[in-house]
């Protein structure tokens, strides 16, 4: 099966199953829920880093790359989750987090001891620029008592690798070959467009840097390089790159498969619509023009330059869409089911992320105190020292942390949502009105993906056609056509508490209903119902 025919699903092992009752998810947990992955219908698991870690930033700070974190099981229940997922027709993905390593990875802490081979593999400086750290303040810190700096891109104990050697680049590939090895189907790159620093490392006009590091000419040539020596001998490797702040332009370049890059990547453009003026840290409606102004153009033109998308509202970095882009207290279950077919409808793989198949929210926490992540409590100082009150700082991280998403999965109603049987990493969410349980004894939106994945695979057109946005100006509803051959599929979606409509070509008059998560009649002008969602499959005459 082609990655275009797959859906991936998104676990964050921390929180998805415990199943040694230490109150953190475990691989063992994963294994235990694969009965229940198998019967959403997803070809793909992702799993958020599971290597040993101080988490500082939850795995994504690695210290060995060759190794299961205890945390959460061994090498061999690794082993076993792999062949047991076969089982299932389930591949496995990990996530390589390649830009930077933990400060307490071997070759940090020896190119600290004095070992200049290692000294080489990081990035080190007389004089610090003045680039940012995404996670704020520097993006430099002291390199032991040498008198040097080290450039960290995110946390302080992140340290970037410098990719201009081509020992660290050797050094990479070894470790996807070590887990290719192993049966491992899918790769998933952290940040891979910002690994190619430019040369001059010198201050940026902007005072923050990105240019200086992002989508530059080499990180594609280093992304090539990583196809040819490793993954890309193994033909049925789906990969993903996660693209910090891209370009359409480079989007295509990563992935027109002539290339030889990457399968697709990840964009957030889209994510970044409730930012009030282009600032994460501020609470504000989503603007509905922008974001299908968005959609309309990375679906276009990726379509027609032969690019292909990672379709994704949600993931470990993101506060739940349902609490984003929907009156959740109006309608979940149809507002779910709209965010759904925008995606699974698309051109493009599907990602689900863990919980938004049940309609997962936001957690509510009373303080500050509740929340795990380093950005987030960053952020909160940050806007503290803006001049923001505690609460109005706090409202803020609300609406925008990555806890947000990291959460323990909600299964049951009661016992920490049947998460663990000890005490969760991460305080829950309310599993008493949402859990896997309470949607599987009524299933609407398990059922919705269930029916989005059959379709997937049933009609070519979903995977393979064209895509093309249709009405892109209008005030409630997201619509667009998919095209193959003589089909056509018109995707109408209504993302909005109110209901609307819309014109339809006339061929679609002889179509037929492919889905719709309300009543409907085809008709020239079609009436949608608030939160909304039909497609009607018809021949171009
Ligand atoms: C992107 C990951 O998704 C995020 O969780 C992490 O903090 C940064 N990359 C740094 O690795």
């Amino acid at each position: 099966m082609s990655f275009k025919q797959k859906v991936v699903y998104q676990i964050y092992p921390k929180s998805f199953y415990d199943e040694n009752g230490d109150g953190i998810g475990d691989l063992a947990g994963i294994i235990k829920k694969l009965p229940y992955l198998a019967e959403l219908g997803v070809d793909m698991l992702w799993l958020s880093p599971i290597y040993p870690s101080p988490q500082k930033d939850n795995g994504y700070d690695v210290s060995d790359y060759l190794a299961i974190d205890p945390r959460f099981g061994t090498m061999a229940t690794f082993e076993k989750l792999v062949a047991q997922a076969k089982t299932f027709g389930i591949g496995i993905m990990l996530d390589m987090v390649f830009n930077h390593v933990s400060i307490e990875h071997e070759w940090f802490q020896r190119a600290l001891a004095g070992e200049k081979k290692y000294q080489d593999y990081f990035i080190l400086r007389e004089e610090p620029t003045n680039w940012q750290s995404k996670f704020g303040g520097s993006a430099w810190a002291p390199f032991g008592q040498t008198g040097k700096w080290y450039l960290h891109l995110y946390d302080v104990t992140q340290a970037d690798l410098n990719w201009r050697n081509p020992a660290v680049r050797k050094e990479l590939q070894q470790v996807l070959d070590f887990w290719l090895d192993k049966g491992v189907e899918g790769l998933r790159f952290d940040v891979i467009n910002v690994i190619g620093k430019d040369a001059q490392l010198k201050d940026a006009a902007d005072g923050i840097g990105k240019a200086e590091y992002t989508d530059r000419p080499i990180a594609h040539e280093y992304i090539h390089e990583l196809n040819r020596a490793s993954f890309g001998k193994h033909e049925t490797v789906v990969t993903v790159g996660e693209m910090s702040s891209t370009t359409i332009e480079n989007g295509v370049l990563y992935t027109q498969e002539s290339r030889e890059e990457l399968s697709m990547i990840f964009n957030f453009h889209h994510l970044k619509v409730d930012y009030a003026e282009g600032n994460k840290w501020t609470k504000s409606m989503f603007d509905f023009h922008q974001l299908t102004a968005i959609l309309h153009e990375w679906g276009e033109k990726m379509s027609d330059q032969g690019g292909w998308n990672a379709l994704f509202w949600n993931n470990h970095d993101q506060p739940r869409a349902l609490n984003r882009f929907v009156d959740w207290q109006k309608d979940r279950v149809a507002g779910a089911q709209v965010l759904a077919a925008i995606i699974h409808l698309n051109r493009g793989t599907p990602f689900i992320y863990m919980g938004e198949e049940i309609g997962m929210l936001n957690p509510t926490y009373a303080t500050i105190d509740f929340f795990d992540d380093v950005e987030t409590k960053n952020a909160y100082q940050m806007l503290l020292q803006e001049g923001n009150s505690p609460s109005e700082a706090l409202a803020i991280v609300q609406s925008k942390s990555r806890d947000n998403a990291r959460i323990p999965m909600q299964w049951q109603a009661t016992d920490n949502g049947g998460f663990t049987t000890g005490t969760p990493w991460l305080k829950p969410g309310d599993y008493q009105h949402i859990s896997v349980e309470k949607e599987l004894a009524n299933p609407q939106i398990f059922s919705f993906y269930q029916q989005l994945i059959r379709l997937r695979k049933a009609y070519p057109i979903i995977a393979e056609g064209s895509y093309e946005g249709y009405e892109k100006d209008h005030d409630q509803l997201m619509a667009f056509i998919r095209k193959l051959g003589q089909e056509r599929l018109l995707v109408v979606n209504n993302l909005s508490p109110s209901s609307a409509q819309i014109t339809v070509p006339n061929d679609c008059l002889n179509g037929q209903v492919l889905l719709s998560n309300k009543k409907i009649a085809i008709k020239k002008q079609l009436t949608l119902e608030p939160y909304h969602t039909v497609a009607i499959l018809y021949k171009q005459e």
